[in-house]
């Protein structure tokens, strides 16, 4: 009997200083998430936009919280992107359809640029959208055989024997026998509305609005292991590039995973002739 009371006098404390430490343990390792996990949970602002996310990254943004591709420069007045050493100034960016709407730097309200080049996008990360159209600039034409063409533009220092065309792929055809007369061309993409807009100007024999076309920009689509992106974040993971590995990594609140939280082998969906290692 005295037995009996002594263990139930003794058991009891035990028992609840082992549940309370129990439970002190599981808050406090819950608590404490992993440090890329908190760094990448985050966006960032960039010159005037903001709120961006993966796969960009910054000055106020870790590396590893993005791609290395996806670098932003945030001096200026909007971000730009370089890709294959052409800056884009960055106007939108929709992160559900791995949008950005972009217009390049060296052209951005200028149609007379120093250097003529014409840009490649990297594609294995960057396409154009199908929304989207060739634009070319003529230089330094004969102005002594076109008169009266709407898609012209001046640059400084051309001289009155000089003259400058634009043309979409439709137009191309009504402008030819003044196009064979043009130096230097250069190709720029532009939106087909801003082409609409240019080719209806043509026809209806009015000056075309060659800057608003380059303002308003294009659409590119991004590849940053999109759909491995995606999977993470549904599993409440953050995306992000693990430099040493130089591949995705998904971050969770304990670890970083592979793949998505609580798996470093990929999904059924990305499985294919070899069975994947089971942990
Ligand atoms: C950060 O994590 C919380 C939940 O833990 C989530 O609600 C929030 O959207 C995350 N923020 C970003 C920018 O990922
Ligand atoms: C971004 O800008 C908004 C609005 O100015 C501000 O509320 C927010 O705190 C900024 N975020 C960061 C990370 O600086
Ligand atoms: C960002 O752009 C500015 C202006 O073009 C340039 O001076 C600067 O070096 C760039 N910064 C980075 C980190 O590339
Ligand atoms: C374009 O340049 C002109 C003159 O250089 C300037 O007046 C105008 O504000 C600029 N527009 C934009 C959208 O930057
Ligand atoms: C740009 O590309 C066009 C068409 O491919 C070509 O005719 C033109 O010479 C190129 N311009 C420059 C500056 O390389
Ligand atoms: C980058 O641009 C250069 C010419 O400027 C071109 O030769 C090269 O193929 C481009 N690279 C990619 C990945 O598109
Ligand atoms: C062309 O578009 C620009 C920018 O939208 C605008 O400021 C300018 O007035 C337009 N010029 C003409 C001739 O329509
Ligand atoms: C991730 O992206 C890299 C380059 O963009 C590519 O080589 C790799 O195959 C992608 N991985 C997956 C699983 O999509
Ligand atoms: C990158 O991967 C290596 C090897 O798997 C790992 O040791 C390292 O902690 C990872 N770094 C990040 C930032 O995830």
């Amino acid at each position: 009997m005295y037995l009996q009371y002594l263990s139930q006098k003794v058991f009891f404390p035990i028992l609840i200083v082992t549940l309370i430490s129990i439970c002190i343990q599981y808050f406090s390792v819950s608590a404490q998430e992993d440090e890329l996990y908190l760094a990448c949970n985050t966006t960032f602002n960039c010159s005037n936009m903001e709120g961006v996310g993966y796969p960009f990254w910054g000055p106020t943004r870790r590396d590893y919280c993005g791609h290395p591709k996806f670098e932003l420069n945030c001096s200026g007045e909007a971000p730009v992107i370089t890709i294959n050493s052409t800056g884009y100034r960055v106007l939108g960016i929709d992160s559900s359809e791995h949008f950005l709407t972009v217009a390049r730097t060296d052209y951005w309200n200028d149609s007379c640029p120093q250097e003529h080049k014409n840009a490649t996008l990297d594609s294995t990360f960057f396409d154009y959208t199908s929304e989207t159209q060739d634009l070319t600039l003529y230089y330094r034409c004969s102005s002594a055989v076109i008169v009266g063409v709407s898609s012209q533009f001046s640059c400084p220092n051309d001289g009155t024997t000089v003259t400058n065309l634009f043309a979409t792929d439709n137009t191309k055809k009504l402008l030819y026998t003044f196009i064979q007369t043009c130096q230097e061309s250069v190709v720029v993409r532009i939106s087909d509305s801003e082409a609409g807009v240019i080719e209806e100007a043509v026809n209806a024999l009015s000056q075309p609005n060659l800057t608003a076309a380059l303002v308003s920009g294009f659409q590119m689509e991004w590849e940053a292991n999109n759909s491995r992106c995606d999977e993470c974040v549904k599993s409440d993971g953050v995306c992000g590039y693990n430099h040493t590995t130089g591949e995705f990594t998904c971050y969770c609140k304990d670890r970083p995973y592979g793949f998505m939280c609580g798996s470093d082998s990929p999904p059924s969906k990305f499985r294919f002739s070899s069975p994947p290692i089971r942990f």
